[in-house]
Parts: structure tokens; C-alpha cells; sequence
């Protein structure tokens, strides 16, 4: 007994290790958001005897990867044939814009791999696991794996659901509504407070693409774009059956990629303006997404108006919604989309609250 209990503490203490280490794994990671599409963000950390000796991240697709960076920072080469290299997503097996990681680890004898989870990409999908096995190396697999998942929710979605994934994001006044019912300027009238606006533009470097209807266009010629944050501009999506947006729309002036889902083409087609053509007499919704995942698209943060986030609501696709709520009444208007009975997780920005809502486990 009391042998088994030595035991039990040891695999524990091990576990924690591993944790420490998967934990920075994923910090490094993060530092990749929204620049590695189509790849997954990727963190990884190289431990010898207690000590980091190597740490890398993945940046942009077409440069190298984590395990490459983490090697490339070890200044004594001749420690990676006794240590370990932890890694949020298994190393991949194949060659695309780069070599395969799985080899590196091979090539300088790293006995001991830990890894996070595994990597849902059909390329990869545990043939990377079983290079390392097969080369002799001590494989360990699992561990963190939620918060692995959590991580790369976008990149996980794309390829296990072969559909992006959808962020439902809006602003409603104190008393529900997300718009006045007469507007004095074709431009939105702001609810939330200049963080919270930052705040949105940051989160628009984070996803692939932002999509409204054709009504928010119409009345606030928005730009769709990510001007208060520094980071990449998401491609922006408008579902404008009839080519009602007007030519002169800030968001058709070339300055970020736009799709416009249609059910005809207009001249309005150009450099960086793209039409879809769907049938707008079956499931829209759905044809958007499979439109959307065909564009290689991972992530989408639809922004309204209430419409649209109602189409998207009734339909269940979606996984997260993020509500800001404004310290101001309109007393009448457009009212917000209803979400139904969820759980959210609050919190304040100065005086706006915001909702968080997941439709997953
Ligand atoms: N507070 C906020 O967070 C926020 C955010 C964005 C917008 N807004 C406000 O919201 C207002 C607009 O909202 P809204 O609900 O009237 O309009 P909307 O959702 O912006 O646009 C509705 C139009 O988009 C097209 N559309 C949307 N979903 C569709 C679907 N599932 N299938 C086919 N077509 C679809 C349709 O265009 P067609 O009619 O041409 O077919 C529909 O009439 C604006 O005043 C704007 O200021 C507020």
C-alpha cells in the first residue's frame, strides 16, 4: 500500500510538470492569434533538467513552425539528445510550405515528446504520434488537452465541423434595442464606450472575416475593418440578395477583400470584391457557411444587424456570442436578437457590461 501510494504521488507530480510546461506552451501560442491562418497557433517549449532551455511559436503560415523556433533558440544543441520537448499540437508528419517537425525532433534526438492534443488536420491526424513512436521516442499525449482544444477552437471547428467558426457580436442599448428607429446620418450611433469599441477591433484581428446584412450597410456604411488595433483586417461578408448596397459603400472601395452573397452579379465586381451566387430560397444560412468553409475561411464574427444575427440564432450555427450592454436607453428602435436561455459570463468595461454566451461544450 504504502508503495502504491509513493507511486501515485510521483505519476501526480509528473502530471503537474507536464501541465507547467503544456501550460507555457499554450502562452507562446497565443502570441500567434489571428496571423497563423489557415495553421493552428502553436506553442512550443524544450526542458532540460528542470530548465527551459528552448522556446518557440508559430507566427505565419509559410514560416516556421514552433518546434522549428523552439530548436533554433537552444544555444547548446548538444542537451537536445537528453531533453524533453513539450508541444500544444502534435508535431506534424508532412510536408507543406515547410518540412515536417516530426523529423526535426527525429534529426536531433529528442527522446521525450509531451504533447497537448492532437491535430484534427486529415495530413496530420496522429501520423505525426506514430512517426515519434516508431523512431523510438517516448511519446506522451494528452495532456491539457481542454484548454489545447480551447486554444485552437477556430482551426479544431474548421476541421472537425468543415465549417468556421461563427462569433455572434452586438451592442444593445439599456432597454434592448441595437439601433434607434430613426437615424439622423448613415453612420451607427454608438452604444458602448471608445474601449469597448477597441475592444471589437481587436477582436476583428482575431477572425478571418466579419459579416453583416445588407441593411446595416445600407444604413451606416460601415468599413468593417480593424483601424483601432494593430493586426490584419478581416475579409468582410455582406448578404445583399438583390445588390441593394450602394456602389459608393465603404466597404466595396478594395481596401479589405469583400464577398457578397447574391443571387446575381453586378459591375461592382473587381479586385478584392467577390460575388457568391446562392439560392436564396433554401437554407441561406447554411450555404453561407459552406460558401465560407470552401473559402478556407476558419473563423467569422457576425455583427449584425438584427436580422442577420436572428437568421444565424435560428439556424444554430453559431458558437459564441459576445453582447455589449450600453448604459443608455433608446426607449425604442430596433430590438437586439434574442438569444434564448443561455449562460453568460459578465463583465464590466468602464460602464458597458459584456455577455459572454458559448454554444458548446
Ligand atoms: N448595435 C449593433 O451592434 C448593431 C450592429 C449592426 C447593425 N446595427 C443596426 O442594425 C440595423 C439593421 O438591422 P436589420 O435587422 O434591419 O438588418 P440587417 O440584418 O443588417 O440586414 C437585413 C438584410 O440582410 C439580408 N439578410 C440578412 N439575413 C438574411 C438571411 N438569413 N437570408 C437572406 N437575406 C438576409 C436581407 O437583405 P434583403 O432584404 O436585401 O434580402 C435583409 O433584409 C441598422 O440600423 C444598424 O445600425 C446595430
Amino acid at each position: 500500500m504504502k508503495q502504491n501510494h509513493k507511486l501515485k504521488n510521483y505519476y501526480f507530480c509528473n502530471v503537474k510538470i507536464h501541465e507547467k510546461y503544456i501550460r507555457r506552451c499554450i502562452e507562446l501560442a497565443e502570441n500567434g492569434l489571428g496571423t497563423t491562418y489557415p495553421n493552428p497557433m502553436v506553442g512550443c517549449v524544450i526542458v532540460y533538467d528542470g530548465t527551459i532551455i528552448g522556446e518557440g511559436w508559430h507566427k505565419k503560415a509559410g514560416e516556421p513552425h514552433a518546434e522549428v523556433n523552439a530548436v533554433n533558440s537552444v544555444k547548446d544543441k548538444t542537451l537536445l539528445k537528453k531533453a524533453t520537448i513539450y508541444v500544444s499540437l502534435e508535431p506534424c508528419s508532412h510536408f507543406g510550405k515547410t518540412p515536417p517537425c516530426c523529423n526535426l525532433i527525429i534529426a536531433n534526438k529528442i527522446p521525450k515528446v509531451v504533447i497537448g492534443t492532437i491535430d484534427p488536420n486529415e495530413k496530420v491526424a496522429g501520423t505525426g504520434i506514430k512517426k515519434l513512436v516508431e523512431a523510438g521516442i517516448q511519446v506522451t499525449v494528452g495532456v491539457l488537452e481542454a484548454a489545447c482544444y480551447e486554444l485552437n477552437k477556430r482551426f479544431f471547428t474548421f476541421h472537425n465541423k468543415k465549417r468556421p467558426y461563427l462569433i455572434l457580436k452586438w451592442a444593445e442599448s439599456k432597454d434592448g434595442f441595437i439601433a434607434p428607429m430613426e437615424k439622423l446620418e448613415k453612420k451607427p450611433v454608438w452604444i458602448t464606450n471608445g474601449y469597448s469599441r477597441q475592444l471589437v477591433h481587436k477582436w476583428r484581428t482575431e477572425e478571418q472575416a466579419i459579416l453583416v446584412g445588407t441593411q446595416t450597410v445600407i444604413d451606416d456604411n460601415p468599413k468593417l475593418d480593424a483601424r483601432d488595433w494593430r493586426g490584419n483586417n478581416p475579409v468582410g461578408v455582406v448578404l445583399d440578395q438583390n445588390n441593394r448596397i450602394p456602389e459608393h459603400s465603404q466597404i466595396l472601395d478594395s481596401h479589405v477583400k469583400t464577398i457578397l452573397f447574391s443571387k446575381f452579379k453586378t459591375a461592382a465586381e473587381k479586385e478584392n470584391v467577390i460575388f457568391e451566387i446562392i439560392d436564396f430560397e433554401k437554407n441561406v444560412v447554411q450555404q453561407v457557411v459552406q460558401s465560407l468553409y470552401e473559402h478556407q475561411i476558419q473563423s467569422v464574427i457576425i455583427e449584425g444587424g438584427r436580422q442577420t444575427l436572428q437568421s444565424f440564432i435560428e439556424a444554430n450555427l453559431w458558437d459564441e456570442a459576445r453582447i455589449f450592454v450600453g448604459n443608455i436607453p433608446f426607449h425604442s428602435g430596433i430590438k437586439a436578437p434574442i438569444l434564448g436561455k443561455k449562460q453568460f459570463d459578465k463583465c464590466f468595461i468602464g460602464t458597458d457590461e459584456l455577455l459572454i454566451s458559448r454554444n458548446y461544450d
